[in-house]
């Protein structure tokens, strides 16, 4: 009998690839830091039984629709923008992905960069490296207080608590915006409910914890910007596709913002001559909110079980939900 076929668009260690290799024949993208050519995605999907995928290869209407054999497409992250959701159920294509096993790491990354944001850490290590450092001087590299401050989380899943719950050991004050209330959170947390206006308008920190969709697309744009208070800081480990980056860039340059953490962008890679990261105010990451050895093992590991599980004729751990 014929093994199902998986293509992996990315190399994945060993052990992984072995997993798979128990029940299928597998076909793999050999390089680790480089996501697989589109051309070759469409080529292999047109024989493909299953795609373990990554959040850099764009899964769309077209190549799912010329996927005859295609039962299940696996992703190793938590967001799947990526990939054509209807697209795919239309065609009865199954698709997994990994919430839960990343929210802790993702939020840890969250909170350091709201840290290094507020206490201008990146600008302190530069002053160090460049041999800058003078007298010590009352007001040299003063940033914002965490502790006591506002924190307000837009979009409060899984990763937006594990960052409140982070919040409350700095006897942060904690407020949230969602798509509904969450009263177990609020009595858990402590979090209180406000309308997005009264966030924007009163959090110290503004952190961005919602999955990219047409309704998230630009949320933080101009208007949004302006509502801040002129000390706030920015923080956005999502996705890059709910800011409005032009907006965001003039809202920093002008002062109606203190500063911004990023981890994610609208284009990822970023290009190191984005005007956003000319802005000193800007502490900037290469999206790596869940990218601890642990996590990152787990995520890989998940992947390859919904994958097994789906060519099983089982149902997968987590499937999308539409
Ligand atoms: C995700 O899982 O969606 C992250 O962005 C990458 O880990």
């Amino acid at each position: 009998m014929t093994k199902p076929y998986v293509y992996m668009t990315r190399k994945m260690p060993a052990s992984i690839v072995e997993k798979l290799e128990a029940e299928c024949d597998v076909g793999m993208w050999e390089k680790e830091e480089e996501p697989v050519p589109e051309e070759v995605l469409e080529k292999e999907l047109q024989t493909a039984d299953a795609l373990f995928c990554t959040i850099s290869d764009p899964v769309n209407k077209e190549n799912i629709n010329q996927a005859e054999n295609l039962k299940i497409i696996a992703t190793m992250a938590v967001g799947f923008n990526n990939i054509d959701v209807e697209a795919a159920a239309a065609r009865n294509i199954q698709i997994a992905h990994t919430p839960g096993v990343l929210s802790e790491t993702t939020a840890d990354l969250t909170f350091a960069l709201l840290m290094a944001a507020a206490r201008r850490i990146p600008e302190g290590i530069e002053v160090i490296k460049n041999n800058e450092w003078g007298a010590w001087a009352p007001f040299f590299l003063t940033g914002q207080d965490i502790h006591q401050a506002r924190l307000g989380i837009i979009g409060m899943g899984r990763i937006g608590e594990a960052v409140a719950k982070r919040g409350t050991g700095f006897d942060m004050d904690i407020v949230y915006h969602n798509r509904s209330r969450k009263p177990e959170t609020e009595k858990e947390i402590g979090a209180r409910y406000v309308e997005l206006d009264e966030l924007l308008e009163t959090s110290d920190f503004v952190c961005v914890m919602t999955p990219y969709t047409n309704e998230t697309h630009h949320m933080m744009n101009r208007e949004a910007f302006q509502k801040m208070k002129n000390t706030a800081i920015f923080i956005n480990s999502s996705r890059g596709g709910t800011v409005d980056e032009e907006a965001l860039f003039e809202a920093l340059k002008n002062g109606d913002i203190r500063g911004a953490g990023l981890d994610v962008f609208e284009n990822e890679p970023i290009s190191a001559d984005h005007r956003l990261l000319s802005l000193p105010n800007v502490t900037a990451l290469p999206h790596i909110g869940s990218a601890s050895e642990n996590t990152r093992w787990k995520m890989a590991e998940m992947t390859a079980n919904h994958i097994l599980q789906g060519l099983r004729g089982e149902k997968p751990d987590h499937l999308v939900s539409l």
